[in-house]
């Protein structure tokens, strides 16, 4: 929530109303004034940001608050404010850090009983928090906050006591999002995306909940409703009509109670199994990751009006193994053996732990799979198990297990890995090694469609368009895009002569893609050698969004290809390099890349000649570039922010016999409505 924005609205309405408000405490003063400190956590006076060692602290009204980071996270104290009578029937504030309640956070005392608490949420953005205080009023209350942790965010962040008769709603975006929607710049800043999902304000990661429901495709997402970076983590809500435009809509599950609304999955409950619906209207249900006081458990929450609103099952978590690293379930309806198959990931141990269930809401462990994987580092997050087609013979299929680590990916940082097998309904064998899922360094946490209509006969994912590593990416107000969703298959591929065949995830985007291309260009580029040579300007096509298909036929020198978004010194490059049998994006120099040290770089997918040729699709969207290699059998997924606006496209061909054999540019007409 922007609180600052919503108290001020508090404010204004209070007083139009004549009940004003009543500030209890704002720390804008250089003492603590009447307050009571003890200890040294809480620093001789107010903090004004972030203290020595703390990362940067956001999300505080006016130039002080309470942190009780003096002396780092080993400090410990409290403070207790004078005696105040209730008068209102809230008490709002502002916190943040810890989230171990039993150590770190506020209290409502009234004499020595403890009536009402809070702790943060592991983040150093504050966000709004507000206590219900009708049945106390007239009583005369002391607020205490308290630090007694030494560990890993041990420590908490306050500020602005009042108490209010209109407490704003939690995580409301209202006031924002009307200004927003009037903007100019409304979801076309220069590096938004045009035709790739991303939300209207703040942070975003993980897709979550991807489910089609009578005629629509659900998006939920992992959601900072409070801010611009990782923090408040809640479920968003967008659904397609078309899988190409989005509609935005209000939070679906929010942060709640120091709980975090970590990823997970969405299933139809046609046969209504749970409960929570009937056979004629089938209940939506959520399964996903509370996070929160030290554990990770997981959760249901359904809905029977479209995804519209949520409620909590109260008998919730429907899995607690009282482990810190045990989420991100994925749920399917296995049809041979009539049930619920859960996969969740214990993610410190790289192990997926399979569960069964007929009901959703009691679970009996299957078995289990890992540690297993390319890289031995821990963390595997997201996993998705689902069944596809082998390409070109006819009715023979595999199941395909996923799963993302959140370090050690090929190309830097986090990323997908996969592996081919059987799934018998209890338990997954790997039939090959791992392999990655994408070359790039921002594709991540991938998960599929369920309950797509079976006439579709298409599996579909998509993922979150970024990397942990170098996630804060310079955009504002909001933050990360997806992928555009991709139909999946296995394809029995050689790559260079290397033995045996593998079956290979292809990726290729999804057939309604093409309805967004508004003209196509194909430019004459038999004459492209070396230096590299212009082929279009923004101004030829119509803007930065644009998709372009080329057959590469390599010839004497190391390497042909694409340069996009040239400017002074600036370019990123795309293209084949013969010497590494690989084909390339090179984003170096592709704009701003200052803003994390690992940003620039060059990643590789492995591509084989097929008829001499490599073929290649590319979609580049302001600052997008995916690039899916011979019809999908590998792709480069990166984000880049260029600067440079002229030429848009450059062509280069190194050697002798190297040749564009063609090009064909399909200008794409954006997905918002301004
Ligand atoms: C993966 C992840 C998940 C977790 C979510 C939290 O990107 O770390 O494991 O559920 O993000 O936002």
């Amino acid at each position: 929530m922007n609180l600052r924005v919503l108290a001020m609205l508090v404010l204004t309405i209070s007083v139009m109303r004549g009940e004003e408000d009543i500030l209890i405490a704002d720390f804008e003063s250089a003492t603590w004034g009447d307050w009571q400190v003890s200890g040294t956590a809480f620093g001789a006076a107010p903090a004004t940001g972030a203290l020595p060692g703390q990362m940067s602290v956001s999300g505080f009204q006016g130039r002080g608050l309470v942190n009780s980071f003096a002396g780092g996270d080993e400090s410990t104290g409290e403070l207790i404010s004078p005696p105040f009578r209730i008068e209102r029937s809230h008490v709002v504030f502002l916190i943040g850090g810890g989230a171990d309640l039993s150590q770190v956070g506020v209290e409502l005392l009234i004499g020595e009983t403890v009536v009402r608490r809070a702790t943060g949420a592991e983040a150093e953005d504050l966000a709004g928090e507000i206590w219900d205080v009708a049945e106390l009023q007239q009583q005369v209350a002391r607020i205490r906050i308290y630090d007694q942790a030494s560990g890993g965010w041990g420590h908490i962040n306050a500020d602005h006591f009042v108490q209010t008769d209109q407490p704003p709603e939690r995580f409301d975006l209202t006031a924002r999002l009307v200004q927003y929607r009037q903007s100019a710049s409304y979801m076309n800043e220069r590096f938004r995306p045009q035709f790739h999902f991303s939300p209207e304000l703040n942070w975003m990661n993980d897709p979550n909940g991807l489910v089609f429901h009578d005629g629509e495709y659900h998006l939920f997402h992992q959601y900072n409703p409070a801010g611009n970076t990782w923090g408040h983590m809640s479920w968003g809500h967008a659904v397609s009509k078309d899988l190409l435009h989005w509609e935005h809509l209000p939070l679906a599950i929010p942060e709640s109670g120091g709980v975090m609304a970590f990823s997970g999955c969405c299933v139809v409950d046609a046969r209504n199994s749970s409960g929570f619906g009937s056979t004629e209207n089938p209940p939506m249900v959520a399964i996903y990751t509370g996070h929160g006081h030290g554990r990770q458990v997981q959760n249901l929450a359904w809905s029977t009006d479209r995804g519209r609103t949520w409620n909590l099952w109260e008998g919730n978590p429907v899995l607690d193994l009282n482990n810190p690293d045990f989420r991100d379930p994925k749920v399917f309806w296995h049809e041979q053996s009539q049930k619920w198959v859960m996969l969740v990931s214990l993610a410190a141990e790289r192990v997926l732990v399979f569960y069964s269930s007929t009901n959703l809401k009691q679970w009996t462990e299957l078995s289990r799979f890992g540690p297993a994987g390319s890289i031995h580092k821990p963390n595997w997050e997201c996993p998705d198990l689902f069944e596809l087609p082998v390409e070109g013979r006819s009715g023979e299929t595999r199941w395909v297990l996923e799963a993302d680590m959140g370090a050690g990916a090929i190309a830097g940082g986090s990323g997908g890995e996969y592996f081919v097998g059987e799934f018998d309904g209890t338990e997954f064998r790997a039939s090959q090694r791992a392999q990655w899922v994408d070359f790039g360094r921002d594709f991540y946490a991938p998960v599929s469609w369920s309950n797509l209509p079976p006439q579709q006969k298409r599996q579909v994912w998509l993922g979150w368009f970024n990397n942990w590593e170098t996630c804060l990416v310079p955009t504002s107000p909001w933050r990360s895009c997806m992928s555009v969703p991709r139909t999946l298959a296995l394809r029995s591929v050689r790559f260079n002569g290397e033995e045996p065949e593998q079956l290979v995830l292809v990726q290729q985007p999804i057939e309604e893609l093409k309805q967004l291309r508004k003209s196509t260009l194909t430019p004459d580029v038999s004459d492209a050698g070396w230096p590299p040579r212009a082929v279009t300007s923004a101004g030829e096509l119509g803007g930065y969004e644009f998709e372009l298909e080329a057959t590469l036929k390599p010839g004497q020198g190391r390497s042909l290809g694409f340069r996009i978004r040239s400017g002074e010194n600036e370019y990123t490059e795309i293209g084949f390099d013969r010497w590494q049998n690989a084909v390339y994006v090179d984003r170096t120099r592709s704009g701003v890349v200052d803003f994390h040290p690992s940003f620039a770089g060059r990643h590789l997918a492995p591509a084989r000649l097929i008829h001499s040729c490599i073929q290649l699709r590319v979609l580049i969207d302001r600052s997008t570039v995916e690039v899916f290699i011979n019809e999908g059998e590998a792709v480069i997924s990166d984000r880049i922010f260029p600067t440079g606006n002229d030429p848009v496209l450059e062509v280069f061909c190194g050697g002798e016999g190297a040749q564009i054999v063609d090009l064909r540019l399909h200008r794409l007409q954006p997905i918002w409505k301004r």
